[in-house]
Formats: structure tokens, C-alpha cells, sequence
């Protein structure tokens, strides 16, 4: 395999594929990484094998929100406006990481084949709509992102599973992702019931979505587990305490985690906890 390596500033390989997704990585403005997510067009030159150096700091964010401890994040009342604000702004944000987290799949782990990375580009298409909703919908309602503090969860799992790709599909798509299977039907209903049917709506489509996500993150991950010889279910469990995953509590959203791609004895895994 031809394995070139391209420095993340300038020069070849930059308007490739996989270096317009590490520079929308890289871009700290909401704005800019918006705009970096639609640079990506599906006519940009994909190689596969290309590696890059990775810059400094990653990933671009902007100074706020604030980053604390998740047990700083405070759950507020859904019968005031700002408790709904601070539930769609925690929303906004893991929007946010989840474009980062999709745009970092994509420059990090060279060598998968040229589906893998569309895949990726159009998880990072759909997180930045989703980002994109709730930040209007948060502006509608007097708010903007940056406005509450915001935990950094998602992008620690990122940072643990840098090293290894196997661990990054089993700990963020199919299981970061997939809890927000299991959570997104209580969060629609808080909202529908405190008569925001219009934030409501939002989360619907956002769930619609990630079933294809967490879909996407199964299917890779099965690829790999299969060219491995690895036990899908038992090389779960290993990375999992490996790296430290959450355990995930139910309720679980058995109907989206099947149309996801969990097989009945992954279910059962799950459950048995
Ligand atoms: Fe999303
Ligand atoms: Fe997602």
C-alpha cells in the first residue's frame, strides 16, 4: 500500500477528501466548521491510504461553551424557557462533537476502503444538520450556543480509542451514539409535554437519523470483526472495559437498536448488562 504522509497545513492532498475533514476538524468556529463540513463535496479526491500528521490541537472548538465536569452539568425544570434552553444547548453541543467525531473517523484511520469514508461524510453531513437545528431553535427562542456550560464525554471516547479503530466503532457509534437511541423518545416526550412541540420535532428527526449512524458504526465494525476472526460480542466486552465505556442503564429502545443493526444475542448481551 502506498502510504504517503501529508502535513495538515498546505500543500498535497489538502482538498482531498480526507483533508478538507481534518481541516473542517480543525476550524474552531461553529461557522467555519459548518463550512468546512460543505467544502467536502463528493467530488474531492479520496486515497485511502493517504496519512496525515495530525496538527496540535484537536478538535477545533470555539472558547465557549465553557467545558466541566459532566456532574457540573446541571438537569434543569422543562417548565421554564431556560430549562428547555440548557436541554436543547446539551444537545446542540453533543451535536457538536459528533461532527468532530465524524470528520475524525475519516483522517485518522487510513487504509479502509472508499465506502467507509463516504459513510463517515455523511454522518458529519447529518451531525452538522442536527447541530444546525438546534442551534436555530435555540436562537429562536433568545439563546445561542456557548450559552451554558457543556461536558466534554463524547470527545474523551474519542481521545481513548485514537489508537485503535476496532475500539473506536464499538465505543462511540455503538455505544455513545446508540445510547442516544435509548434516551431520545424521554427527551421528545419532556418536550412535547412542556409544549415545545416544535423542539420536539427536532429530536424526531435527529433519531431518525442516528439509526442510520449507529448502523453504519455496526456495519464496520462487524467488517472488522469478521477479518479479524474476532467475536463480535465477546470483542465488545474486552474493548469496553479496555477503554473504560459507560455501562449503559435501560430503558433501551429495542425497535431503533435492531433497525440500527443489533442482532437479538447483541440485545441480549446488552440487557444482561
Ligand atoms: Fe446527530
Ligand atoms: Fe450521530
Amino acid at each position: 500500500m502506498d502510504i504517503k504522509t501529508v502535513p495538515p497545513a498546505g500543500g498535497e492532498g489538502q482538498d482531498s477528501l480526507r483533508g478538507l475533514a481534518l481541516r473542517a476538524l480543525a476550524a474552531t468556529a461553529w461557522q467555519d466548521k459548518l463550512a468546512g463540513v460543505r467544502a467536502i463535496t463528493d467530488a474531492a479526491v479520496l486515497d485511502c491510504a493517504q496519512v496525515f500528521a495530525p496538527p496540535p490541537a484537536l478538535p477545533g472548538r470555539p472558547p465557549l461553551p465553557e467545558l466541566v465536569a459532566p456532574s457540573l452539568v446541571r438537569q434543569r425544570s422543562m417548565a421554564t424557557l431556560e430549562g428547555r434552553a440548557a436541554l436543547l444547548h446539551a444537545l446542540a453541543h453533543i451535536e457538536f462533537n459528533a461532527v468532530n467525531l465524524a470528520l475524525d473517523i475519516m483522517w485518522r484511520f487510513a487504509g479502509m476502503p472508499e465506502a467507509f469514508y463516504r459513510d463517515w461524510l455523511r454522518v458529519a453531513r447529518e451531525e452538522a444538520h442536527h447541530f444546525d437545528l438546534l442551534r436555530r431553535r435555540l436562537e429562536a427562542l433568545g439563546y445561542a450556543y456557548g450559552d451554558f456550560p457543556a461536558h466534554n464525554g463524547l470527545w474523551d471516547m474519542a481521545q481513548r480509542t485514537e489508537a485503535n479503530l476496532l475500539a473506536r466503532l464499538a465505543l462511540v457509534p455503538r455505544t455513545l451514539e446508540a445510547r442516544g437511541l435509548d434516551a431520545s423518545p424521554q427527551i421528545r416526550d419532556k418536550l412535547a409535554g412542556a409544549g415545545d412541540r416544535e423542539s420536539a420535532a427536532i429530536v424526531d428527526i435527529i433519531l431518525a437519523d442516528e439509526i442510520g449512524h449507529v448502523a453504519i458504526g455496526n456495519f464496520w465494525y462487524k467488517r472488522l470483526c469478521e477479518q479479524e476472526g474476532r467475536d463480535p460480542i465477546a470483542c465488545y466486552a474486552e474493548l469496553a472495559r479496555r477503554h473504560g465505556a459507560p455501562r449503559l442503564r435501560g430503558p433501551f429502545n429495542l425497535e431503533a437498536r435492531r433497525a440500527a443493526g443489533f442482532d437479538e444475542a447483541e440485545l441480549a448481551a446488552l440487557q444482561a448488562g
